[in-house]
């Protein structure tokens, strides 16, 4: 069975001072929150002070981005090694957002990736089409190109040291979610081209969140699908009640 994975992407939102002060509610709301694993990921500027907030509970950290060299003249970046140095346990690699902006490929995605597992990190990958590739009938050519591009190389125990996030750009922060038939389809796909890939168990084992639009209300449709587990949240991640909400879906 999959251990469901509820992660908050906080993006670029939060002071230190807001992050801790959400996470010291947050951690209450689900101090009873069993089989679940939570994740928050603050701006790099507060994660080590949030990973000292977050001593003694059950919600671990992630970082939002990260380079693939350990160190050297690379002015701005920010290694895996830091990031578990600072209290992280995962790492979010290729957000659309990076992808959009940023100018990440799915070839820095596989760079980044395999960097951030071996320092010991979880890396939570993420694929997704945009709406113009969705109305072209792309969208599984799409995910296929970025998941075998973004895996490209992975060993079974680089697999397992990685989660996937699904996340259709048309509908983060849009508040259109993807029906659950919807997203399911697309996490049913993504499990089959895992399959072929890495074979029938280490593709069952694999954990692939949803992410766009998830909210308190929405989540127990989406956490009942077959091939959901779990979600990758934005907006609904920066307040402790409505985060907790979609922690404690199953309850
Ligand atoms: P929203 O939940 O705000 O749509 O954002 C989703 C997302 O991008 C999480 O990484």
């Amino acid at each position: 069975m999959r251990t469901p994975l509820i992660a908050g992407n906080w993006k670029l939102f939060k002071t230190i001072d807001e992050a801790t002060g959400m996470v010291k509610e947050l951690k209450t709301l689900v101090a009873a929150t069993a089989g679940v694993e939570i994740v928050v990921a603050p701006v790099f500027t507060a994660l080590s002070r949030v990973a000292d907030s977050l001593t003694g509970s059950n919600i671990r950290l992630a970082a939002q981005d990260c380079f693939w060299e350990e160190e050297g003249a690379y002015t701005g970046e920010v290694a895996p090694k830091l990031l578990v140095d600072a209290g992280c346990s995962h790492v979010i690699i290729g957000h659309s957002e990076r992808r959009q902006y940023f100018g990440e490929t799915d070839e820095t995605v596989n760079k980044k990736a395999k960097a951030a597992i071996s320092a010991g990190l979880t890396a939570i990958v993420c694929v997704g089409e945009t709406l113009a590739e969705r109305e072209a009938d792309r969208t599984f050519t799409v995910i296929e190109t970025q998941l075998k591009g973004g895996l490209a190389g992975f060993s079974a125990d680089q697999l397992a040291k990685s989660v996937i996030a699904y996340e259709p750009v048309w509908a983060i922060g849009t508040g259109k979610t993807a029906s659950d038939a919807q997203a399911q389809e697309v996490h049913a796909f993504i499990r089959s081209l895992l399959v072929n890939l890495f074979g029938q168990s280490a593709a069952e084992a694999m954990r692939i969140l949803y992410g766009g639009s998830v909210k308190p209300d929405n989540v127990k449709g989406l956490m009942s699908q077959n091939d959901i587990d779990g979600a990758l949240v934005g907006g609904a991640s920066l307040k402790a009640d409505s985060f907790a909400a979609i922690a404690n879906f199953a309850s």
